[in-house]
C-alpha cells in the first residue's frame, strides 16, 4: 500500500481498454469504506455511464483534449439531501428544514472528498490511473446536467482508467516545510527559493505545461501559481461559485 502512495501520479492520457462493471463497483465500495463524521455518509458518487451525458458532463467542466477519453467518469458530491429525506421520514423536525446545519454540510465536503481519495487509491490498486478535474465544483452547468436536488454540491469529477502513459511522480514541499513540530514554522525567503526552483526545474524536466497545457517551454511553475490567483478572475468566480451554493441552500442566502 505504501509502495501505491509513494508511485502514485495523476493520470491524463487514458487507453481504450474498458474496466469491467465489477471494478468500477469495487472501487466505489472501496470509497464508502472512508472514515465519515459521525457516520451521517452525506456523500454521492455518480458513475456518468451513458456516452451522451457523458459528452455533456465533459463540456460542462470544459474539458478538452485526451482527459475526454477517460473510460470511467464519476462525479463526487457532498450531499445532505439523502440525510434529509430519511430525517422527514422520520417525521424529525430536523435542522436543515430551519435553514442550519451548515458545520454538517462543511463536513459533507471532508466526508466526500475521502471517500474519493479512498476510490483514488483502491483504482491505483487494481491497476488504473485517475485525474480530478476541479472546475466540476459547485458548477451549475454540471449541476443542471445532472438535475442535482438541492444540497447536493459537485465537488469534483474523478476520471479513471487504465493509463496509457507513465509520467514521473510531481515534486512538492519538502517534508521539513509542511510537517511543523509543535508550532507553526513560516516559511523563509530561502526555502521559498528552493521550492520554486526545485518545482520548475522538476516540471520542466517532464515538459509538464508543455504536454497538458500546451504552454511555451518558458512557463514554469512560478507562472502557473500567478495564472492561477489572478484577482479579477478570481473574484468573477468567487461570485458564481457563491451564488450556486446559496442556490443549491448549502450557504445561507
Ligand atoms: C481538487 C483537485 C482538482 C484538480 N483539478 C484538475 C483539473 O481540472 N485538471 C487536471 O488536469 N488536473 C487536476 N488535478 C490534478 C492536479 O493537477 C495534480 O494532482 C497536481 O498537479 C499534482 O500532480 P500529481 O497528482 O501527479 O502528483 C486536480 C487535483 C485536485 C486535488
Amino acid at each position: 500500500m505504501l509502495n501505491l502512495f509513494f508511485k502514485r501520479r495523476t493520470i491524463r492520457r487514458f487507453s481504450s481498454k474498458p474496466v469491467p462493471e465489477e471494478v468500477v463497483q469495487r472501487i466505489v465500495e472501496a470509497g464508502q469504506r472512508a472514515p465519515t463524521a459521525c457516520n451521517l455518509q452525506t456523500y454521492s458518487v455518480i458513475w456518468v455511464r451513458d456516452d451522451k451525458l457523458k459528452n455533456k458532463v465533459l463540456d460542462a467542466c470544459k474539458i478538452s483534449g485526451a482527459i475526454r477519453e477517460a473510460p470511467i467518469i464519476f462525479v463526487i458530491c457532498a450531499d445532505v439531501y439523502r440525510l434529509s429525506q430519511v430525517l422527514d421520514y422520520l417525521g424529525h423536525n430536523h435542522c436543515f428544514r430551519h435553514g442550519h446545519g451548515y458545520l454538517i454540510k462543511f463536513m459533507s465536503i471532508m466526508d466526500a472528498c475521502f471517500v474519493a481519495e479512498n476510490m483514488t487509491m483502491a483504482a491505483e490498486c487494481l491497476g488504473l490511473g485517475s485525474v480530478y478535474i476541479g472546475s466540476a465544483f459547485a458548477n451549475d452547468e454540471l449541476i443542471e446536467t445532472l438535475k442535482l436536488p438541492e444540497n447536493v454540491i459537485p465537488l469534483t469529477l474523478l476520471c479513471v482508467g487504465y493509463p496509457n502513459e507513465q509520467p514521473p511522480t510531481r515534486p512538492r514541499w519538502p517534508l521539513s516545510s509542511i510537517l511543523h513540530i509543535d508550532s507553526y514554522k513560516k516559511p523563509t525567503e530561502k526555502e521559498m527559493k528552493a521550492f520554486l526552483e526545485h518545482m520548475n526545474y522538476t516540471l520542466e524536466k517532464e515538459g509538464y505545461y508543455q504536454k497538458y497545457a500546451n504552454r511555451e517551454s518558458t512557463y514554469h511553475y512560478s507562472d502557473h501559481i500567478r495564472h492561477k490567483t489572478i484577482a479579477d478572475q478570481q473574484e468573477k468566480m468567487d461570485l458564481e461559485i457563491l451564488s450556486v451554493l446559496k442556490k443549491m441552500r448549502f450557504l445561507p442566502s
